[in-house]
């Protein structure tokens, strides 16, 4: 009770804005009662795509710097010469994630010089670029990157796959999906005592877009199926399973999507934007953990092995009623560090549905519908709808057996669609506010005499 009160305070005093004012390295500071406020928007290296073309690359990428605790978190992709946003139809975003690694003094620079959306570079680099993102930057042995201390242990992680936190992710939707925390919640980032001696923080982000422009199928385009591509081989040229259609492996760095003949448009100078808000880091600050859940996992039981896929097909429905015609994919999985839900939102594709997930006892958790865009991109998942419960009222165990569900229309079939829940928890708040008892306070009365 204690504990909801001091966070309704604190968010009520978050609506009086003294102050706008243009501050250090152009951020927009709000000084909010006591607390300031900066928000900045910041650009990805700008890179030129012509149609057919994907992107797929992972990069080092401008972050706001210093020990901060981010609140909020936007991104939209622009062209580079207006800045004007570029509609789905034209330019889909697969997807995005920012991460971030721990870097030697000095190399910074270095790894961000890397030449890296080159559409010139041989294939065999390429692809180094593609694997895990340390085994790529070992490329510059001198940096030698490494991941910090306080590593957030992942749901789908096994011992081979890496287990990275991104705490910042999504795809099409961010359109209109604002990541957000309210006070005191935040993502801290840039404590350097998660890093040893002689090492600085960046962040990396991996950016996959597909220019639709002239393509032959736009949906099997941005679905990835393979035929499409003319590939038969995946990014690391291991041969391709007959029974792999679509998705990921189809659609990697530098392949092309089909083009109908005689298609000219001129290549398009283009970069995400995105923006944040944030304050700086200091003790009442209630910091974010992130995960995601993934419907493809069939483990049986939380605590046994994961087995992530990221991706999924649908077959198309057999019967024509509208029942038959919605897939549900489910899956069982558990948070390895629980806490209060603070924010959460589905990843889906073209086709989606929304999706939930539930307690142990079976109560929703969260459902997040699409929100699907108009005109030319009227099929496009532009947004999805967050849960964003009162801090507090919904918690989660660790290893609850979390159910998720992701429901998919079938009307057609669909290769390497996703369902890829981002949840953000915080430590309970509950305890440490208890109020005291009458016999408590009578204790500490008599305790002063
Ligand atoms: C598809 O790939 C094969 C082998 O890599 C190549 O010979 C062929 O020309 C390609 N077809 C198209 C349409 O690009
Ligand atoms: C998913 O589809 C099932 C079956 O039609 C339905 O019962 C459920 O409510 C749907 N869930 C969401 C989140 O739409
Ligand atoms: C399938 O398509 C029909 C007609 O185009 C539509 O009425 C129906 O709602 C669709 N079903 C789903 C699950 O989207």
């Amino acid at each position: 009770m204690w504990t909801m009160w001091t966070v309704q305070r604190r968010r009520e005093r978050a609506t009086l804005v003294v102050a706008l004012l243009v501050c250090c390295a152009g951020a927009i500071l709000e000084v909010e009662g006591v607390e300031k406020v900066y928000t900045k928007s910041f650009f990805s290296p700008v890179f030129e795509t012509s149609p057919g073309n994907v992107f797929d690359p992972h990069q080092n990428v401008q972050f706001p710097e210093g020990h901060l605790a981010i609140r909020s978190f936007t991104c939209e992709m622009v062209d580079a010469d207006t800045g004007e946003p570029i509609p789905l139809s034209e330019l889909y975003v697969h997807h995005w994630f920012l991460y971030k690694i721990g870097v030697k003094k000095g190399f910074k620079a270095l790894l961000s010089s890397a030449p890296l959306p080159a559409p010139h570079l041989p294939r065999k680099y390429a692809t180094h670029y593609l694997r895990n993102p340390l085994h790529r930057m070992a490329f510059r042995p001198e940096a030698q990157p490494v991941q910090g201390r306080l590593k957030v242990p992942q749901v789908c992680a096994t011992e081979e796959s890496m287990n990275r936190e991104d705490p910042f992710a999504a795809g099409a939707e961010s359109r209109h999906t604002e990541i957000s925390f309210p006070a005191p919640y935040g993502y801290v980032t840039g404590d350097m005592s998660e890093y040893e001696e002689g090492y600085e923080e960046a962040w990396y982000l991996n950016l996959h877009t597909i220019d639709l422009r002239g393509v032959v199928d736009p949906r099997g385009c941005f679905e990835c199926r393979c035929d499409l591509y003319n590939v038969t081989v995946d990014v690391d040229g291991h041969p391709l399973p007959d029974d792999y259609k679509g998705g990921l492996r189809c659609c990697y760095h530098l392949t092309n999507c089909a083009l109908k003949p005689g298609v000219q448009a001129k290549p398009r100078r283009t970069q995400l934007k995105y923006t944040m808000s944030w304050v700086d880091y200091d003790e009442s600050v209630r910091p974010i953990r992130s995960y995601f859940l993934d419907a493809t996992d069939t483990r049986a039981s939380v605590y046994d092995r994961a087995d992530c896929k990221g991706e999924y097909d649908i077959p198309k429905c057999t019967d024509g009623t509208t029942h038959e015609c919605i897939h549900t994919q489910q899956c069982v999985e558990g948070l390895p560090n629980g806490g209060d839900l603070i924010f959460a939102f589905l990843h889906q594709h073209s086709g989606g549905l929304g999706g939930r997930f539930f307690n142990e006892a079976g109560e929703t958790l969260c459902e997040s519908l699409p929100i699907y865009g108009h005109g030319n991109d009227a099929s496009f998942v532009e947004g999805m709808s967050p849960c964003n419960p009162k801090p507090g009222s919904v918690s989660i165990r660790t290893m609850e057996a979390l159910r998720m569900e992701s429901n998919y229309s079938s009307n057609v079939s669909r290769t390497g669609v996703m369902a890829i829940m981002k949840v953000y928890v915080a430590d309970p708040v509950v305890e440490e506010l208890e109020p005291l008892t009458v016999r408590d306070i009578e204790q500490v009365v008599n305790s002063v005499e």
